[in-house]
């Protein structure tokens, strides 16, 4: 195992009307408030007035940047920076889903820099430094609520790239779970395929030593198991949200990564789908990762899907083992495409293999994903066309 610091302090304020705490945290960062959100879900649903009311509470001034999209792009982080500059803006305020708060994040970043918010992806410029960002999460999916990463998308250079800095971890986030009520059926299936996704990236590792965590993973997969599919059919079920909304959050906080260095697949395959296609996260995730899973299954990693297939999908111990591991991925196929109802293959949902060649070069970065097993340019490939 190896060593690992952990060291996350973002506040998190969990409940009902936890939002109402919103005005004391805002207090203690200045008074001029950068309200970001996306296309007008928080309008549709009465919480921009909320927020209005804790912003004014707070003795604050507003100012504001809407139309932030699914999948954010880098002209909204643009927009966000000029207004951070032009009205010295003291503290950002995210309030909608991963989307609104990764391109949040990245204002924060770009507010204290003079060259373009791009750089930091295209050039990996440094991140020193950043606004202080608070969150209201209304979707559960990405953790961004709690994480220091953000994901930007670039149509004129066809490019979706993640990264971490440390300096655009939210000081604190508001979680209520009935904020969530309103997530249409497609989204909290593409959600709780994320929030799958994420633990599988990290439960499918080389390293075999971290049973402490793997039981903790193996909890948070179960939760999202048993609690999407009520979320689906009642979505104002306050413990199916409250009990997502959670799971989101402590599946990519680093808390179950800890030591672990290997790289995710999956995610670097679905950016380069979204950039291209502009397709939503979690649906894409949901296609990839049983065709992952099936690509890299062999003799010496099969232990790994019979501990998941036992401990997630209580299949018959006593299977042989490679029965065990690829049951284990029928039940995972079947969770994403009969329970939450996903569309199941690229050909579903308009892809076809034009670019599978320079996504796969793209999302190895011209060499390889180092990851759960080894995967090169034309391993991603087939990964592709097990998808069509
Ligand atoms: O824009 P609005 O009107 O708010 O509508 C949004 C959007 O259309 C809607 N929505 C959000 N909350 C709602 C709601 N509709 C009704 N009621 C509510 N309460 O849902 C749609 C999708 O929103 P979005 O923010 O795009 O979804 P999500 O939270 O899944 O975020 C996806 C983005 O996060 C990135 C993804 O790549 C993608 O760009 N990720 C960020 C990560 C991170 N920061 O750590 C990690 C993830 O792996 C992921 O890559
Ligand atoms: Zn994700």
């Amino acid at each position: 195992m190896n060593n690992f610091i952990y060291d996350v302090p973002t506040k998190v304020y969990f409940g009902e009307n936890a939002v109402s705490n919103l005005h004391t945290e805002l207090k203690n960062y200045g008074k001029k408030v950068l309200l970001c959100y996306g296309g007008g879900s928080i309008k549709k649903s009465g919480l921009y007035d909320t927020i209005i009311d804790e912003i004014t509470k707070a003795g604050s001034e507003v100012f504001e940047l809407s139309g932030i999209e699914p999948n954010p792009r880098i002209d909204s982080v643009r927009e966000g920076v000029k207004i951070c500059k032009e009205q010295n803006i003291d503290v950002l305020l995210a309030v909608g889903g991963g989307s609104t708060l990764d391109a949040t994040k990245w204002i924060s970043a770009g507010a204290k820099v003079e060259h373009d918010a791009w750089d930091f992806f295209s050039q990996w410029a440094d991140v020193d430094d950043a606004l202080p960002v608070l969150t209201v999460l209304t979707l559960s999916a990405t953790g961004s609520e709690m994480n220091c990463g953000g994901v930007i998308s670039n149509p004129e250079t066809k490019d979706k790239i993640g990264r971490l800095a440390r300096p655009l971890l939210p000081k604190a986030s508001f979680l209520d779970p009935t904020l969530t009520y309103s997530v249409s059926k497609y989204q909290t299936a593409c959600g709780c395929a994320d929030i799958i996704s994420h633990i599988l990236e990290v439960y499918f590792a080389p390293e075999k030593d971290m049973y402490m965590l793997d039981c903790v993973m193996e909890g948070l997969l179960k939760t999202v198991i048993k609690y999407g599919e009520v979320a689906i059919n009642d979505p104002c079920n306050y413990e199916a949200r409250a009990n997502l909304m959670w799971a989101s959050t402590w599946a990519i906080n680093t808390f179950v990564k800890a030591g672990k260095a290997h790289e995710w697949s999956c995610h670097p395959l679905e950016h380069e789908l979204s950039a291209i296609y502009d397709i939503t996260h979690g649906l894409g995730l949901a296609i990839l990762t049983p065709r992952f899973l099936s690509y890299c299954l062999n003799e010496e990693n099969v232990d790994k899907y019979v501990q998941f297939g036992i401990n997630v999908f209580d299949i018959d111990k006593n299977l042989p083992p490679m029965e065990i591991a690829k049951l284990s991925i029928e039940k995972l196929s079947g969770f994403f495409f009969n329970t939450l109802g996903l569309q199941s293959s690229f050909t579903q949902v308009g892809i076809n293999s034009e670019h599978f060649k320079i996504m796969a070069h793209k999302s190895c970065e011209g060499e390889c994903i180092n990851g759960f097993v080894k995967l090169y340019p034309e391993d991603v490939e087939k990964i592709f066309e097990m998808c069509l």
